[in-house]
């Protein structure tokens, strides 16, 4: 199993390009299911993810070209509609094809996704919206299995601002007879992402972005060319990585927009942000200072930063009390921080961070996406080597990890 050595102290500067956001690539790809011809799909990160989403929708009888960030995907052969248990176990975003499947071919049969790192994850929110379009949802055997002639327009109220869940539902609602109104929607940029390539292929939907997305249902839907926005959540890690060592660097393609709440909370540190023609710059300022944070559904702070942020805050002059309001379990990398010496205490979905001088290289274990990469932020201000063991995880998200931090002047080695 991969690790990588990271030898910490060193600044980071120069350049790096973002690379397309694995999060909006996975429903595009899945989006394709909802037409025949050849959709093109560009800017798509070289990840883990990327490839099992490949894979589960070849087992569904597409068939895919892959370029290096291009993605050529057919699916007017469909002969399956089974998202198996083997691939919805290694990523929970296979269960995105259960709306287009079920929209198109008026049936689908996915692995209910069960419990991971980070929380429970149920996908109650992605079936009661398919029962309100009129599918017949049973589940069986660890599978949900959905099923209409054509689905129909319905109002449907999330409780929580569900990502995938409103992707699954506008996906659904692209093709079903009549208007589909989903109010608490998630207004995450790779929800509006989705919604442009859909209206794109000829869906009708307003409101992606806002609490209340209407999508107006069409018979038929066609094959696009799509580029998929940048990663907001690489672009976020990167800026902690600078903000940690003090670094001076460039994020080319960010787009400034969809991070301002990592901005805003980063200033509050005391680094400094510019808006350059070819992309964000980030300043680290000496030892950040200890902000507080909740994370929020977006336009608030992202979970999933919520594990880098973590990090710088282990230096930090003071002490921060964060907070994680998404999911119950995500503090699986203040366990791994800690034996780098940070001092962090737990309670419930709460954590404070007294900010020490600075860690101690360590062998620590990645055990999720986000927590690899805190675990990374932390390795490089960190005096001595640290050995981060099991990146698998972070290879399910981050393309050229270790390329990007050494061309931005990093010590990092990956190791079998
Ligand atoms: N929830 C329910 N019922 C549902 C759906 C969600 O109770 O039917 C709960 C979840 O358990 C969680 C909360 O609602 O407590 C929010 O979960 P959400 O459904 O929004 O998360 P997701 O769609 O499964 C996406 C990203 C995650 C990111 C979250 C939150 C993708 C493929 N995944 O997950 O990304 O953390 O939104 O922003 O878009 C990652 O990239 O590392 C990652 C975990």
């Amino acid at each position: 199993m991969d690790k990588l050595i990271i030898e910490g102290g060193r600044k980071l500067a120069g350049r790096v390009r973002i690379s397309g956001a694995k999060n909006a690539a996975l429903p595009a790809m899945a989006a394709t299911l909802l037409t025949s011809g050849r959709t093109v799909l560009r800017n798509v990160p070289g990840l883990q993810d990327v490839r099992t989403m490949g894979r589960l929708l070849g087992h569904l009888g597409a068939q895919y070209e892959r370029g290096t960030d291009e993605y050529v995907i057919d699916s007017s052969k469909i002969n399956s509609h089974d998202a198996p248990y083997d691939l919805v176990k290694t990523m929970r975003a296979s269960v995105l094809v259960l709306g287009p499947l079920v929209a198109r071919y008026g049936e689908a049969r996915v692995s209910l996704p069960g419990g991971c790192a980070i929380g429970a994850r149920p996908i109650n929110l992605h079936l009661m919206g398919l029962e309100k379009m009129g599918a017949r949802v049973e589940l069986q055997h660890g599978y949900a299995h959905a099923s209409a002639d054509r689905l129909k327009g319905a109002r449907i109220y999330l409780d929580i601002p569900t990502v995938t869940g409103t992707e699954n539902l506008m996906m659904a609602a692209a093709l079903a007879k009549g208007t589909t109104v989903l109010e608490n929607a998630a207004r995450e940029p790779e929800v509006v992402d989705l919604a442009d390539m859909l209206n794109k292929m000829g869906a009708r939907i307003v409101g992606a972005g806002e609490g209340i997305i209407t999508i107006e249902g069409v018979d038929e839907l066609h094959s696009v060319t799509h580029d998929v926005i940048a990663d907001r959540i690489e672009a976020g890690t990167f800026i902690a990585a600078a903000v940690i060592t003090g670094g001076d660097i460039v994020l080319e393609g960010a787009f400034e927009g969809h991070v301002e709440a990592v901005i805003e909370k980063f200033r509050e540190t005391g680094a400094e942000f510019e808006n350059l023609l070819e992309g964000l710059r980030v300043i680290g300022n000496g030892r950040p200072r200890a902000s507080d944070l909740k994370t929020m559904p977006y336009p608030g702070f992202p979970t999933d930063m919520q594990a880098q942020f973590m990090a710088v805050m282990s230096v930090a002059e003071g002490t921060s009390v964060i907070q994680e309001r998404i999911f119950e379990n995500r503090f699986m990398h203040a366990a791994e921080l800690k034996r780098m010496g940070a001092n962090i205490s737990i309670d419930g979905a709460v954590a404070t961070v007294r900010g020490i001088d600075s860690l101690k290289g360590a062998e620590v274990m990645a055990t999720d996406l986000r927590a690899s990469a805190s675990l990374i932020v932390a390795a490089l201000a960190a005096e001595g080597p640290t050995t981060v063991h099991r990146i698998y995880h972070l290879d399910r998200g981050y393309e050229h990890i270790e390329r990007k931090l050494e061309g931005l002047g990093a010590s990092v080695e990956r190791a079998a």
